[in-house]
């Protein structure tokens, strides 16, 4: 299908064009999971106002300069922790506590330059245990209400995935990778205390 280029051209133009930048696995997925938007319509795809996390100006914002995140599409990232979790978020050491929900609003960029257009939210909510145990019992969403032409072209519209629907698969596979299954935020540009 024709989106494969033109999500790597995207890809590729927003991280200055190294062709083997992580920001590929990302897109990539992204474009794998638009392949299968033919499938009926599943639990967890329906766009709607942003729910669990949309309080997220409330938390603790756990960055002090924005991040550039390779493997969120190379976008500039700030990332938010409710108050359940900010100090486990801030000790790698702690258990993350049910409840903790983190934010990640973030910011397009092209060519290395903010774009001024807002990207998609990412969210992670610790469940209770069971919920997906083999997964540290996170749930996943990802919501963007405004995605440029460029994007919602691609992607049908506006987009509200999250957990359990197969379109987040992604973002658990790659979380899986940490420990916690907390990517966090590069130190030099972490919080040292909770404020
Ligand atoms: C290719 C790997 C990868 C994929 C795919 C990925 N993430 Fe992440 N995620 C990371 C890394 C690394 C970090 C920490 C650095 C950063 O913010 O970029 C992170 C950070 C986050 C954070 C902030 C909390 C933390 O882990 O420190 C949230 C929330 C988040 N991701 C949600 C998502 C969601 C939702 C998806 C799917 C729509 C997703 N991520 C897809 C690797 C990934």
């Amino acid at each position: 299908m024709r989106s494969l280029p033109f999500v790597a051209t995207v890809a590729l133009a927003a991280c200055g064009g190294h062709a083997n930048h992580p920001t590929e696995p990302m897109d990539k997925q992204l474009t794998s999971m638009m392949a299968s938007m033919e499938m009926p319509m599943d639990d967890g795809a329906t766009f709607g106002p942003l729910e669990v996390g949309a309080d997220y100006a409330s938390y603790v914002k756990m960055n002090t300069t924005p991040v550039a995140s390779e493997t969120h599409g190379g976008r500039l990232v700030d990332t938010y922790v409710n108050a359940v979790g900010a100090a486990a978020y801030l000790d790698p050491e702690a258990e993350v506590p049910v409840g903790t929900v983190i934010v990640k609003t973030s910011m397009e960029v092209r060519a290395g330059q903010a774009t001024g257009e807002a990207g998609p939210i990412f969210v992670m909510e610790k469940r209770a245990a069971g919920f997906d145990p083999d997964h540290g019992d996170w749930a996943y969403a990802i919501h963007w209400a405004a995605p440029p032409e460029r994007w919602a072209a691609k992607l049908g519209g506006p987009i509200y995935w999250r957990s359990p629907s197969h379109k987040v698969g992604y973002c658990v596979e790659c979380h899986d990778n940490y420990d916690r299954n907390l990517g966090d935020v590069p130190g030099d540009q972490k919080i040292k205390a909770l404020p």
